[in-house]
C-alpha cells in the first residue's frame, strides 16, 4: 500500500550524498541494507556492529562507506563515532536504529540486569543516538530518523514480555519525537517487521532462570516448550526475509516525507487491523486461546481457582 505513496513521492537524486548511519549490521536486517548501500554511491555510509572482523572481510572500506565498531549501549563510544562522522561529513543525515536483541523469559524470570541490557539495546541506546545526530539535522533543517520495531510494538507476546516493553517504548517515544521533529524538517519513521524469514530465533536471549525452566516439570516450563517452537515456525514460514525488510528501508531513505508507523510485513498488516478493529475486550481472549496449548499452561503447578 506504501509503494505507490513511496513512488510519488520520491525525489530524482540530487549531488547532496546524505550520510547514513546503520546499527547492528552483523547479520539479518542490518547486514542485508549495508549490502544494498554498498554499491550505492548515492550516500555516504557507515555500517557499524560490536565486532566488526567479518564486515571487514564482506565489504572494502573507501571514502564513502566505513565500517567502524559500535555497542548501542555504550556512552563513549556512541560519542566518538558521531564526533568522527561531524568531523568529515559534518553530521548524520540518516540513523537507522536497528540493532536489537530479544529476551525469551516470563516477567518472573527476568532480572532488574537482564531489563536493563533489553532497554539499553532496544530503547536507551536508539534513543542517545536520536539525541546525538538532532542538533546537526536540526542545523540543516533535514533529517530521518528511521527506527527499526516490530509488531511487537503493537501486540504483546508471552514470554516476551521484555522486549514487548522496549519496542512499546520505541514507539512511544517515536510517535512523540514525530510531532517534535516535523517544524524541524525531520522525519522520524516506526519499521514494524512481523514474523521474518531468519535466523534470529537462534539468537534470542535467555535469563539463567528462563534457560533452566524448559522442561515441563518446571514452573512455566510449559509456556517456553510451546511459545518457542510456535515463534520458530511462524519465522520460518513467513514470506517475509531481512531482505524484505531491508528494502522497505531503502524505499524510506528514498523518499522524501515517509510515514511514520510502515508495517513491513502481511502480518503486521494483519495485527495492525486487528489491533484497530477488535475491540481489547474480545481480542486478548481470543489471541490467548490461539496461543499453543494455552488454556492448559499452568495446569501441573497453578492454584487457579476453578
Ligand atoms: N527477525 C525478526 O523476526 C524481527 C521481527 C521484528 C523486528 N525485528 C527487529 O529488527 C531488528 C534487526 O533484527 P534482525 O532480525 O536482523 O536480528 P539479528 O540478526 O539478531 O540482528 C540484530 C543485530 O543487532 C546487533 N546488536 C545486538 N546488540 C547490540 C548492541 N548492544 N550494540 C550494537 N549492536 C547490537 C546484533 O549484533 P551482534 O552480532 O553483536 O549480536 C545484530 O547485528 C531488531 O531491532 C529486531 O528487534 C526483527
Amino acid at each position: 500500500m506504501f509503494h505507490l505513496w513511496y513512488w510519488v513521492r520520491r525525489r530524482t537524486p540530487s549531488s547532496f550524498q546524505p550520510v547514513i548511519l546503520i546499527t547492528g549490521c552483523s547479520s539479518g536486517i542490518g547486514l542485508a541494507l549495508a549490502q544494498m548501500l554498498y554499491k550505492r554511491n548515492q550516500y555516504r555510509v557507515i555500517i557499524t556492529a560490536r565486532n566488526v572482523g567479518p564486515l571487514r572481510e564482506r565489504f572494502q572500506e573507501s571514502d564513502r562507506f566505513w565500517i567502524r565498531a559500535l555497542d548501542v549501549t555504550l556512552p563513549e563510544p556512541r560519542e566518538a563515532l558521531i564526533k568522527e562522522i561531524s568531523a568529515a561529513w559534518g553530521g548524520v543525515n540518516i540513523l537507522v536504529n536497528n540493532a536489537g536483541i530479544s529476551y525469551r523469559a516470563v516477567v518472573e524470570h527476568m532480572t532488574e540486569k537482564d531489563e536493563y541490557v533489553q532497554m539499553a539495546t532496544n530503547y536507551l541506546g536508539p534513543v542517545a543516538l536520536i539525541r546525538l545526530v538532532m542538533p546537526h539535522m536540526r542545523e540543516i533543517g533535514r533529517g530521518k530518523i528511521i527506527n527499526v520495531s516490530s509488531v511487537s510494538g503493537m501486540l504483546a507476546m508471552p514470554t516476551m514480555a521484555s522486549y514487548t516493553a522496549s519496542k512499546y517504548a520505541l514507539e512511544g517515544l517515536s510517535e512523540a519525537l514525530w510531532y517534535e521533529a516535523k517544524p524541524l524538517g525531520i522525519n522520524v519513521s516506526l519499521i514494524q517487521p512481523g514474523f521474518v524469514r531468519s535466523k534470529a530465533f537462534t539468537r534470542v536471549y535467555y535469563t539463567e532462570k528462563s534457560k533452566s525452566a524448559r522442561q515441563e516439570s518446571e514452573t512455566y516450563g510449559d509456556y517456553y516448550l510451546n511459545m518457542a517452537p510456535f515463534v520458530e515456525r511462524f519465522m520460518r514460514l513467513s514470506l517475509s526475509d531481512s531482505g524484505g525488510i531491508a528494502r522497505s528501508i531503502l524505499r524510506v531513505i528514498k523518499t522524501e516525507n515517509p510515514p511514520l508507523w510502515i508495517p513491513s510485513t502481511l502480518d503486521a498488516y494483519v495485527f495492525y487491523y486487528l489491533r484497530r478493529f477488535i475491540p481489547r475486550r474480545i481480542l486478548l481472549p481470543v489471541l490467548f486461546q490461539l496461543l499453543p496449548k494455552a488454556r492448559r499452561w499452568g495446569r501441573l503447578y497453578s492454584h487457579k481457582r476453578r
